[in-house]
């Protein structure tokens, strides 16, 4: 039997369970808050969708109860706080560090072997709070982020293109940050052609703008962080992993060494499978390439100084 927990029933939580029960991610999809009834109501509300979506998944919601996550296979966590307009990720860093660190440790104590899924922002710094405080072995926590900014560059670039946006590769990667994200204008393609035959070069960097500020142009028009693509987004994430798709994602995950760093948790592209992170790819950045990556980290560098650790 296969079961993901999703902690923090919220707009991003409620919406990742929904679409790994609808796509029948796994048997079970366990939904966690602190709010009581909440994810009870939430699991029984989509459970009244089974019969008329035509799905076979079971929802569980529960109050604080981690015996009823106990033995998944992935634990997404969402709990936290979402910003709210003119807010960066970044500022989230003090109240969600709390939050995650307890959330996964009671998470673990019932799913010993689970990987973890890490969504709460700022997501490169939560991730690498759960890499330096659990004692997991590192292919077993994955930040998303780069799934969700690689969805959001493909969208903006097949706006742009006037086409399908399942016609369109691209990936993000970098910190999960308005100015640190780095989308890569240059591997994109249409259809396996590179975007730069279609689109002129500042309509390219019109693009790659848009996506790195994807989410604080949502959060300013929703009043509140995003939720359908990331929730989206996590649901991908963990149907790699619990399908052993060995799909090639752009996450969170820590480097030794690869793409030059260190000590850290940033979004490079990985191949996802029933390990989790199964290989990191070493993609051949150019120098501006290098140096946009280098900053980005320095970046993601600053805001985990500010964990205690
Ligand atoms: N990584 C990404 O790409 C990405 C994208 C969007 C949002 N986010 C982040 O995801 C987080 C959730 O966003 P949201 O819009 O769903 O917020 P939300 O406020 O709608 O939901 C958060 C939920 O977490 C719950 N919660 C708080 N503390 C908890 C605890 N200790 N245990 C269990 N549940 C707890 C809250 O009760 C709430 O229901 C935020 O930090 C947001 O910034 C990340």
């Amino acid at each position: 039997m296969s079961k993901v927990t999703v902690v923090g029933a919220g707009n991003v939580g409620a919406t990742c369970a929904n679409v790994l029960a609808f796509n029948e991610v796994a048997d079970e999809v366990v939904m966690l808050d602190v709010k009581e009834g909440v994810s009870e109501g939430k699991a029984m509300d989509m459970m009244q969708t089974a019969q008329l979506l035509g799905f076979d998944s079971r929802l569980v919601g529960c109050t604080n109860d981690y015996a009823k996550t106990a033995n998944s296979d992935v634990i997404v966590i969402t709990s936290g706080i979402p910003r709210k307009p003119g807010m960066t990720r970044e500022e989230l860093v003090g109240v969600n560090a709390g939050i995650v660190k307890t959330v996964a440790e009671n998470a673990l104590k019932f799913s010993p072997n689970a990987i973890l899924v890490i969504i709460s922002n700022p997501m490169d710094t939560m991730t690498y709070l759960a890499l330096k405080s659990l004692g997991l072995p590192k292919n077993r926590i994955i930040g998303m982020g780069g799934a969700l900014d690689s969805s959001r560059f493909k969208y903006f670039l097949s706006e742009a293109l006037g086409c399908n946006a399942n016609e369109v590769e691209g990936m993000v990667i970098g910190g999960h940050g308005d100015t640190t994200m780095i989308p890569l204008t240059r591997f994109a393609t249409y259809k396996g052609i590179p975007v730069s035959n279609f689109l002129l070069e500042e309509k390219l960097e019109e693009v790659a703008k848009a996506t790195m500020v994807g989410g604080a142009t949502l959060t300013g028009l929703l009043g509140t962080s995003a939720w359908y693509a990331p929730g989206a987004a996590g649901a991908y994430v963990a149907e790699a992993i619990i399908h052993n798709q060995r799909k090639m994602i752009p996450c969170s995950v820590a480097l030794e060494g690869e793409y030059g760093e260190t000590d850290i948790c940033c979004g490079v592209p990985v191949i996802l499978g029933r390990n989790g992170i199964e290989e990191i790819i070493n993609l051949p950045l150019n120098d501006k390439e290098k140096a946009a990556f280098k900053a980005s980290a320095e970046a993601v560098r600053k805001v985990n100084a500010g964990l205690k650790l």
